[in-house]
């Protein structure tokens, strides 16, 4: 699948990404700035915090409690639509999917 990061304040990064592959691990496989993925998809550090573009909401789902839980942490401040991405896998139905990533300063 074609995938849309659009990190704040800095250029987008259009990547294809396998089906099946987290958009946290393809995010760092592409130096997307913002995501870190620092507990490598364990549900537990929310530094691979995206927001998910409204109109492709529908394809990617909601959170599972859990996810829900750790998105109450998000450093950047969570959104209505945002998502961890090490919860969201490549797949057909997300080609041209768009994710916004807040980028926290230092
Ligand atoms: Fe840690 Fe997603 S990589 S919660």
């Amino acid at each position: 699948a074609t995938i849309t990061w659009k990190p704040e304040g800095h250029p987008d990064i259009v990547a294809e990404v396998c089906d099946g592959r987290t958009l946290m691990e393809a995010a760092l496989t592409h130096s997307v700035p913002g995501i870190f993925g620092d507990c490598g998809g364990a549900l537990a550090c929310a530094t691979c915090h995206v927001v998910v573009a409204e109109e492709w909401l529908a394809a990617t789902g909601r959170p599972g409690p859990d996810e829900d839980e750790v998105l109450d942490m998000v450093e950047a401040g969570r959104r209505p639509n945002s998502r961890l991405s090490c919860q969201i896998r490549a797949h057909s139905d997300l080609d041209g999917l768009i994710l916004h990533v807040p980028v926290s300063l230092p």
